[in-house]
């Protein structure tokens, strides 16, 4: 039994846990192993992500959780970026838990808090090559808009993501 809910305090170890599981097993192809690091120091600390889960930052509408018998199995986090535009922030799943419809809930959730929240546009980034990432949102309607530095990087990491989006 699956259930998707606003995440509690209690839940920001198992968050942080899903997000540097997910993004060692994601990347290791596509970015430099220090990028990786640099990443997950700056972003997916417990402190961080406690203080995120407890007191979002403007904008962003809390973290949402998949919990399954009792275990977090995936997080994400979506926003508003101006009114009636909105993104998803971050998405993972405990890494044997992909492809059983777990990430479809959580972006199911996260779109409904956007459009909630007045957003008729929905945009996400993936890392260009994240072949674990772009069929997924292709397969949920978002379509390439553009190619960007991915956020968080310096031109020396030369890292680039594509920017999706869908009418929501
Ligand atoms: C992206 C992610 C959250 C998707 O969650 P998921 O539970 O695996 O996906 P679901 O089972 O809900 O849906 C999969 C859908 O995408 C399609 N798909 C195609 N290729 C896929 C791929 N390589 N990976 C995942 N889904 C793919 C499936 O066909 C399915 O669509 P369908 O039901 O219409 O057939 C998850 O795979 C993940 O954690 N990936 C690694 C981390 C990551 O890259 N996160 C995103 C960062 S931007």
């Amino acid at each position: 039994m699956v259930l998707v809910r606003a995440a509690r305090d209690e839940d920001a170890a198992a968050i942080r846990d899903i997000c540097v599981r997910g993004y060692r097993k994601t990347y290791p192809t596509l970015l430099s192993s220090e990028f990786i690091e640099r990443m997950l120091a700056e972003f997916f600390t417990l402190e961080r992500v406690t203080a995120e889960v407890a007191a979002a930052p403007p904008g962003w509408l809390g973290y949402q959780v998949a919990e399954e018998d009792g275990r977090i199995v995936g997080a994400g986090v979506g926003g508003l970026t101006a009114p009636g535009v909105g993104e998803l922030f971050t998405l993972y799943l405990d890494p044997d838990e992909r492809g059983r419809g777990l990430g479809t809930l959580l972006l199911d959730r996260v779109t409904g808090q956007l459009r909630a929240a007045g957003a008729t546009e929905m945009w996400v980034a993936a890392l260009d090559g994240n072949e674990l990432a772009i069929p997924f949102y292709q397969a949920r309607g978002f379509r390439k808009v553009e190619r960007r530095r991915t956020y968080g990087s310096t031109e020396a990491d030369d890292a680039w993501s594509w920017r999706f989006s869908r009418p929501i």
